[in-house]
């Protein structure tokens, strides 16, 4: 078989990609981020569905370009099915469909939480299985079990709440502007993490529960502003420290107890919030400590993209696991 050129798209939230691989190789990797929902204070589903329809095809333009592969070069379009926004996803999939349908080339349907994983295929080094993954996004938040490419199993994973949402949630309610999940962090990074301490639910097994540190952030800035209505803004840099310490704190900790039990130390994390510098310096802490090889995906794949969304079409074209053109999007897609 010759080396597969597989254009990939997408689209299941505020970014809208689209990346070119060939043989595995990422070519390129295009990402509008939709502004608009920054004067909300948070992803407006239907506008962000709206900015997709502006930007995909100069996107995929873009990224046919920067990769010097013309249409006729293309062996399948692959697009993100779920999980998502429906309406976010349903531009990239019929984007794909009639893309695919034009060119008579298969087209493949991406898992995106799979695809978060995946990402540590595109750079080395790479993980060899059977490796954890601890995966940290705005919808998400997973330890999962990963066998082979395409053979994963979820062990652990929130029960209300993802971490991400609780890193959103806290900055918004600290007033810091969104995206507030890197604002927290850049916040946090001259804040002492001992300063004040916040509860965390406890679950049974690998599972978290991150709604009520939301709750006992909400009542501790009520009840310190009573008498100083400044607490929060004097104290910010302290608070994010805080919360950042006991958020990063509670993933952790159902992780190595994962790697304990399943004897496990090939350890890598995925996902948006894989982005945040204390969780990955804590993990680096965590790798001498536990004596772990940790995989942390460079900064421009932690977050939404298309070239994680390729990377996994490619291991799914070498299965021949093609979609019909009656697919449509699964926005609680699950694997
Ligand atoms: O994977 P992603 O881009 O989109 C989803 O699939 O949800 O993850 C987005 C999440 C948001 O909650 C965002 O605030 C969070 O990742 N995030 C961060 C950081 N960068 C992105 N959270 C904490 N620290 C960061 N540096
Ligand atoms: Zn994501």
């Amino acid at each position: 078989m010759t080396e597969p050129t597989i254009l990939a798209i997408e689209s299941s939230c505020d970014e809208t990609s689209a990346a070119v691989i060939r043989g595995g190789k990422v070519l390129s990797n295009i990402i509008a981020t939709q502004a608009v929902h920054e004067k909300y204070g948070g992803v407006v589903p239907e506008l962000a569905s709206r900015a997709h329809q502006q930007n995909i095809i100069p996107v995929v333009s873009q990224a046919l370009l920067t990769a010097n592969v013309t249409k006729s070069e293309l062996n399948a379009v692959a697009f993100t099915k779920g999980p998502g926004l429906l309406g976010a996803l349903l531009v990239g999939c019929s984007f794909a469909k009639s893309f695919a349908l034009g060119l008579n080339i298969p087209l493949i349907e991406v898992n995106h939480m799979q695809a978060h994983i995946l990402a540590h295929f595109i750079e080395d080094p790479k993980p060899s299985f059977p490796f954890l993954c601890l995966t940290v996004s705005g919808g998400h938040t997973q330890i999962v079990l990963v066998k082979d490419h395409l053979d994963m199993e979820i062990i652990g994973q929130t029960t209300d709440d993802a971490v991400g949402e609780a890193f959103d949630k806290t900055a918004k309610m600290l007033g810091l502007p969104y995206p507030g999940g890197p604002m927290l962090d850049k916040a946090a990074a001259t804040g002492n993490p001992e300063a004040f301490q916040f509860p965390v639910g406890n679950m049974p097994g690998y599972n978290f529960s991150f709604s009520g540190i939301k709750t006992s952030v909400l009542y501790f800035l009520k009840e310190k502003s009573k008498d100083n209505p400044g607490f929060a803004q004097e104290n910010m840099a302290d608070i994010c420290a805080s919360v950042q310490q006991t958020l990063i704190k509670t993933l952790l900790k159902k992780l190595v107890q994962a790697s304990k039990d399943l004897g496990i130390k090939e350890i890598a994390i995925a996902g948006g919030v894989s982005a945040n510098s204390g969780l990955r310096k804590t993990l680096q802490d965590y790798a001498v400590k536990y004596k772990w090889n940790v995989y942390i995906p460079a900064f421009q794949y932690c977050t939404d993209n298309a070239a994680m969304i390729a990377m996994a079409s490619h291991f799914q074209y070498l299965k021949s696991d093609f979609a019909t053109q009656y697919v449509s999007p699964e926005p609680r897609m699950k694997f």
